[in-house]
């Protein structure tokens, strides 16, 4: 039996553990929680930190490990130090870094040619004003190495840009932050998967944003409201990411925004879209089964890959109203649905729901797939009817 080290093993992991023990592999697996989500599906399960590239190799080591994997994205930097400490296949360290960490990806992409909006990097130390007014409001302003849209706003003017940058520079680690041309269009995002540079696509989704200033999404419609030639942009724009990174295998997720058929790049990532995307969405859309895929693409082993249909499919978070919730009805009923492929509510009665900033503040989402896109419609429809959330003191 052969072992593979599945660095991060919380919620959104453990379809990756799961899946690789039912193919057989010995599955072991570390994240800085010792109560992971996922860890009752590794054979071994250490609390590492993820980020504890030295710790992650003694684990992978102390373990005989022959393989790495993460989908996490914290995790990719540590995956690419064990992997050539190791000699197992996966990503270079610079391509980790380039990945990761935003400044570095813009420079990167400015290099390779890669459309992209015009930016400034801001030091620590460094004054905001002075780029701020060299790109020209209304900007974006982001941490240099975080997810989950945490610290990204919109900023309109100077004042705004005080608070902005704050908000940006406590969610870095390194204090680094990016202004940007605030890229105006549709916005989408591509998965795909490279097997020695040859690349496939999984599926390309339309996004709805949340209201300003914050990003994150609101709902991923699969496939996109893109016309042909602006699905040609994309992957284009794709295709250029892989030959300028020099991406050679693995999964990646890329984000984009398309202005007058010209997609330029918000940023990529090299494992698959958050919120059970991969895991659920794209083998319910396609019939093709990803995590199996990338778990055996980890030995170094190339299966076919078979898109088997294109469905319509959604991710739609559920949004709520600020207050403390009494009761949540209708669950059940939504889980019992043939067209819901996920679902979850991360709130329980007594729960107070904060308004919605980033990612990680968005309180449930679901997953639905249809043959249609009237069916996949109807669906959306009885699910946000059926589930009922009633409040303390309405
Ligand atoms: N230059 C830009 N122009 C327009 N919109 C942008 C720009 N940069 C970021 N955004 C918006 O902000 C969102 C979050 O930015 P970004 O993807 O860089 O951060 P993130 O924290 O990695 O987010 P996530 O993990 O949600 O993808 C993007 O999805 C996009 O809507
Ligand atoms: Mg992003």
């Amino acid at each position: 039996v052969q072992t593979i080290c599945i660095i991060g093993a919380g919620l959104w992991q453990k379809p990756y553990l799961s899946r690789a023990r039912e193919l057989g592999y010995r599955v072991i697996a570390c994240d800085w929680s010792e109560k992971a989500a996922g860890r009752e599906y590794a054979d071994v399960f250490e609390p590492i930190d993820v980020k504890d590239k030295e710790g992650v190799l003694n684990f992978a080591q102390r373990h005989s490990a022959e393989a790495v994997l993460t989908a996490a994205d914290v995790g990719v930097p540590t995956a690419a130090f064990v992997a050539r400490k190791l000699n197992f296949p996966y990503h270079t360290e610079i391509l980790a870094y380039q990945a990761t960490n935003k400044a570095a990806m813009r420079k990167t992409a400015l290099e390779q040619g890669i459309p992209i909006p015009e930016f400034r990097v801001v030091g620590k130390e460094d004054d905001v004003l002075k780029p701020a007014l060299d790109l020209h409001f209304p900007l974006i302003c982001k941490p240099s190495d975080n997810c989950s849209s945490r610290g990204v706003t919109v900023v309109n003017n100077e004042h705004e840009l005080i608070d902005a940058s704050s908000l940006a520079r406590q969610n870095t680690s390194d204090g680094n932050i990016l202004l940007e041309e605030f890229m105006q269009g549709t916005e989408g995002s591509v998965e795909a998967i490279c097997s020695n540079r040859q690349i496939t696509i999984l599926g390309i989704c339309s996004k709805i944003k949340s209201p300003l200033p914050y990003r994150y999404d609101l709902q991923l419609n699969y496939p996109g409201h893109f016309n042909s030639q602006e699905v040609a942009s994309a992957e284009t724009l794709l295709r250029n990411v892989v030959r300028g990174f020099n991406i050679i295998d693995g999964i990646i997720h890329l984000e984009f925004i398309i202005k007058n058929e010209n997609a330029k790049l918000i940023e990529f990532a090299l494992r698959g879209c958050g919120s059970n995307v991969i895991t659920h969405l794209i083998p319910a859309l396609t019939g093709f089964d990803a995590v199996a895929y990338l778990v055996h693409q980890a030995f170094g082993r190339r299966q076919i890959i078979e898109l088997n249909y294109q469905k319509k499919a959604v991710l739609k978070f559920v949004i709520l109203p600020v207050g403390k919730i009494r009761s949540i009805n209708g669950v059940d009923d939504i889980l019992k649905r043939s067209s819901v492929v996920d679902f979850l509510i991360e709130k329980k009665p007594g729960d107070y729901v904060q308004s919605a900033r980033d990612g990680r503040s968005r309180p449930g989402y679901f997953i639905a797939v249809a043959d249609t896109l009237e069916q996949l419609a109807n669906e959306a429809e009885y699910i946000n009817n059926t589930l009922k959330v009633e409040y303390e003191n309405p």
